[in-house]
This record gives C-alpha cells, structure tokens and sequence, in this order.
C-alpha cells in the first residue's frame, strides 16, 4: 500500500511514494531476555547495547523509531513458548530479539520459524538455532557453543593438557560447549576424563569440586555465566584448587562477573569472541560511549546487544523500513560486514557469525587480550539445510 506525502517546498508541491512502513508507526520490537535469576546482568547488558546503537543512530534503526515490548523470560524453557506466542500474537511484535538460555532461545526458533517472525538471538549459542532450525528469518550477533569451546579445546592441547575435566549445568549450552572441548582437546592427544554437572541453575558446587580434587586432572573446563559463574569461580578458589589445577572455560565464565569475582579470578584464561583490551579505534569508540551513557564497562553481552541492533538496522535499511520485505531484509544482512567492536564479522550460511576467536587472561577488573586463539572460526553448522 503505497501513500502519498505532500512536501511544500518554497511554494511548490511535490510528492514523494511513501510505503507504510515508513508512517509515523514504530517499529515493534519484541524483547525477550532474562531480568531476574542468574542471567540477569547479561540480559541487562544485551539491552544497554541495543538501546545504544539506536541512540546513535538518532533514536532510529533504519528509518525507524523503536518500539520496546518487553518479556522477562526468566531463562525458563518451560514457559518460553507461551512467552513468545504472546510477543507476537498479541502484542503484533514486528520482530523478535532474544534471548540469553540455550533451551529458551530454541522454543523461540521453534515459533519463528513456524511464524515467519524476523528472530535475532544476541547470546544464546544453541547449535539447532542455526543448525537443524536454521532458516531464512533466523539470525545470530553472538556465537554457537561449539565456537569459544573449540578454540579454548585446541589452547588446552597445546598447553599439554592430557587429562581433563568438565563442569557445567546440565543443559543444551553446557552440553555443546564440554561437546566442543572434547572435540579439540581429543584432536590435540588430550581426553575428558570425567564430566561433571549440575541441574540449571544450581549452585551447589561443593561436592563436585570434592570430585575434582579427587581426580587430579591437568585442568578443569567450566562452562557458567553471570550469577553462577561468580559463584563457581570464587568457589574453585576456597576449595584451593586454584593453585594446583588450571581453570579453563568459554569466557562467560570471567565475563561481567570480575567485579564480583575480585582476586579470585585474577590469572584465569578463557576463549572468547571479545577481550576488554582490544586496543581497536571501533573498540575504543563503543567503550567510551558506552561507559558513558551507563556509568558501566561494557562486556560480551552488550557488544551481542549492539550488533543485533546493526543488524536489525542494515535488514532494515535495505528493505526501506518495511520488515515484512523478507527477500531484502535477509539479503542485506547475509552479505554484509558488521563493524563490531569485537572485530568485523560476517554471517556464515546458516546466519551465525564467523569471527576470530581470542585468548584472554583476567589481569585485575580485565579479561585482557593475549592473542587470536582461531581466526574466522565458522560454526559447522550440522544440520542445517539452506
Ligand atoms: C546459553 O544458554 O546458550 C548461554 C547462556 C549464557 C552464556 C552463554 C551461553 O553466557
């Protein structure tokens, strides 16, 4: 439906076609992400992120004013799909932006998939997401599982660990990332000599870290983020494992919890798709504003944020506001470069992001960069089939 907008411009009329996408309407963004338990801080940054790209952009995405609708989800799988059936049935969302929990994010494929709903996925690494669900609407700002968790594989390798043990929730994300561990570390002449969990989002450590001490493997690989991964770390350290046993994880286990970890965390080295220290002009830049603007330091989950708002914006530039231009929308992002504080990145096939994977060591309230662990890493994409 096309209307016609009138411009008076020194006395003369002229008239320019005006979709109805570009009205005054805004855009409806569906914001599912978890504010309470123990991935809220990252579902707080995930939004900072957002909400800055847009604020640089003059309170636009592609042409666009934004509308927020917001859902906490509360990193609960089973009420995921009632969640998101809401966001779009009820509140008419235009697109979807979430979320942070590998088994929240696949209920969200699942309906947009079925739905036809634009879904960005600004964490949760999920492999199905962009694997065996992956389709043209779905895309990803963040990583797969199987990404940090194989690099962190080959640095253990060549560190010389031949023996290792896992310890993770127990739930697709903990599962891909020890999957991806193994897979490199067994390349490397290493093995997994015992898996270790916990029921999600347990903090119980104690005993666990009684086995591990009872095991003597040459490192540990832990996969925890936010509430629980300042908890394990500070624990890991109390237990005096520290001292004798190398900690190892995908960087969510140090990243935006060094303030609350302090000392206990000084010295860990993770795998990650950013470090605090990238030292990069577009790096600097979003750290300055983002400091700035939230009297924060920005971390992994607000650069996610960020880029599904770049991303949003270059779907929607290309398809002149109108989201429902899918040929367009999907076109312009598959061929784009994304200017990332992390790095530039582009999307792989399946709409993940193929990205250098960097070493990092946390040198006081820093995970500090030490070196690209795996360049341009590409998610296999097993299953996906587009
Ligand atoms: C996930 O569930 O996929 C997940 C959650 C938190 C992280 C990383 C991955 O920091």
């Amino acid at each position: 439906m096309k209307f016609v907008r009138y411009t008076l411009l020194a006395g003369l009329a002229i008239a320019t076609p005006l979709t109805m996408a570009q009205t005054s309407t805004k855009l409806k963004v569906g914001l599912m992400l978890p504010y309470t338990g123990t991935y809220a801080a990252l579902g707080n940054a995930i939004e900072n992120g957002f909400r800055l790209r847009i604020e640089e952009q003059g309170g636009k995405l592609g042409g666009r004013e934004i509308e927020f609708i917001k859902v906490d989800d509360e990193s609960d799988p089973s009420k995921a799909t009632d969640n998101v059936n809401k966001l779009i049935k009820r509140d008419n969302v235009d697109v979807l932006v979430g979320t942070v929990h590998s088994g929240v994010a696949m209920a969200m494929a699942k309906v947009a998939k079925d739905t036809g709903t634009i879904l960005i996925v600004p964490n949760a690494g999920a492999e199905a997401v962009t694997g065996a669900m992956c389709a043209p609407n779905i895309f990803r700002s963040s990583f797969t599982n199987w990404q940090p968790a194989y690099a962190m594989g080959e640095v253990a390798a060549k560190k010389g660990v031949k023996k290792a043990v896992t310890i993770t929730h127990k739930y697709a994300a903990g599962d891909e990332s020890v999957k991806g561990f193994r897979e490199a570390l067994e390349k490397g002449g290493g093995q997994v000599v015992k898996d270790l969990s916990l029921p999600f989002p347990g903090v119980e450590f104690q005993a666990l870290l009684t086995e591990i001490a009872a095991t003597k493997p040459d490192a540990v690989y832990a996969f925890f983020a936010g509430g629980a991964a300042v908890k394990f770390v500070k624990d890991y350290a109390a237990a005096g494992l520290k001292k004798s046993i190398p900690l190892y994880g995908p960087g969510f286990l140090t990243d935006g919890t060094l303030d609350a970890q302090g000392a206990d965390a000084d010295g860990l080295i993770t795998a990650l798709h950013y470090a605090d220290s990238l030292g990069t002009a577009r790096d600097n830049a979003f750290r300055l504003a983002y400091a700035k603007t939230y009297k924060l330091q920005p971390d992994v989950y607000a650069v996610q944020g960020y880029d599904a708002a770049q991303m949003l914006a270059i779907g929607l530039t290309a398809a002149k506001g109108d989201i429902t231009k899918h040929a367009q929308f999907t076109a312009a992002i598959e061929k784009a470069r994304i200017d990332s504080p992390r790095g530039p990145f582009t999307l792989s096939k399946s709409h993940n992001p193929v990205q250098d994977i960097y070493l990092r060591q946390v040198v006081g309230k820093e995970n500090k960069f030490v070196s690209v662990a795996t360049k341009a890493l590409a998610d296999p994409a097993r299953g996906c089939r587009m």
